[in-house]
């Protein structure tokens, strides 16, 4: 049997940008027509983290029939909890924002915008991680990887961090069920490959690398070794915005944060499938391209 995963990332709705909104309509066509089963996104969902925002992605996942824990998998970005930049916050105000923002309540308003996503999620008492069982084969991993605000480490709320907690869940969780067999994809924002390793795009690679103390993942090696530990095959991720796949330790990184807003000198918007063949445990991934 054939079971399809789109993944997408950072589509950055804004509610007064129409623009964003047809292009995202248009990749949903796009994957509706390619008959996938699923949708993963990995953050970067909304801009400023408002309800008009979340309401407006929320009409269009629903439009398409994916607004279902079957047919839906979501995870926060730091626009998710922080938002960004705006007319209403300017730049200078920005780190205050992010400094008097509560983090936890931001977290759960993510959650009850996607709630019926959640419906067959299997977690604690935290939101995160979470886990999910798709078509009796493939377990899917949900993380937040937004660190909370630091002065010193996370200023502007854009770096990333999995506290020990979601480390140790997750590690329980995995103890509580059979996993034997089964194919694991996690899913969360931040990215693991280092700047200079995007060869075929060297801009973006220069812009990463000036951007680098604001973008990074704070606890990599420990969350690669933990994911080592639990034999996960996937890992979906999104935040600089380039669509590209590499692999770690024997894992599969796939990145389509350029799938609406690319920085990149082409400007194509890419995306990837996964598609399972769950007699064969195995799978292939296709590029898509809707511009
Ligand atoms: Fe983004
Ligand atoms: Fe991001």
């Amino acid at each position: 049997m054939k079971f399809k995963i789109a993944h997408i990332s950072d589509v950055h709705i804004k509610f007064e940008d129409n623009i964003n909104s047809i292009l995202l309509s248009r990749l949903f066509e796009d994957i509706s027509q390619n008959e996938c089963n699923h949708i993963s996104i990995t953050g970067d969902i909304v801009e400023n983290a408002n309800r008009r925002e979340f309401e407006t992605v929320r009409s269009i996942i629903e439009k398409f029939g994916y607004l279902d824990g079957d047919k839906l998998s979501v995870v926060p970005g730091n626009h998710d909890i922080f938002g960004g930049v705006s007319r209403d916050i300017p730049v200078y105000e920005f780190p205050a924002h992010c400094r008097d923002l509560d983090y936890q309540k931001k977290e759960f308003d993510f959650f009850n915008f996607f709630n019926e996503s959640f419906r067959n999620t299997i977690r604690d008492t935290e939101i995160f991680p979470y886990v999910k069982i798709l078509n009796d084969d493939i377990i899917i991993i949900g993380l937040n990887s937004v660190a909370p605000y630091s002065e010193v480490h996370n200023p502007v709320g854009t770096n990333g961090k999995i506290n020990d907690l979601q480390l140790k869940n997750l590690l329980k969780l995995f103890d509580e069920f059979d996993v034997s067999g089964k194919f694991k994809i996690v899913l969360l924002h931040h990215y693991f490959n280092k700047p200079g390793s995007m060869k075929n795009d060297k801009d973006h690679a220069l812009w990463l690398k000036s951007e680098q103390s604001k973008m990074k993942l704070h606890n990599k090696k420990v969350i690669v070794d933990t994911f080592r530990k639990l034999k996960v095959d996937v890992v979906l991720h999104g935040h600089n915005h380039i669509t590209e796949t590499y692999l770690l330790k024997e894992m599969i990184f796939i990145n389509s944060s350029g799938c609406l807003r690319p920085f990149t000198r082409s400007k194509a918007n890419r995306y990837f499938i996964l598609e399972f063949d769950t007699e064969q445990k195995s799978f292939k991934l296709e590029m898509r391209q809707i511009s």
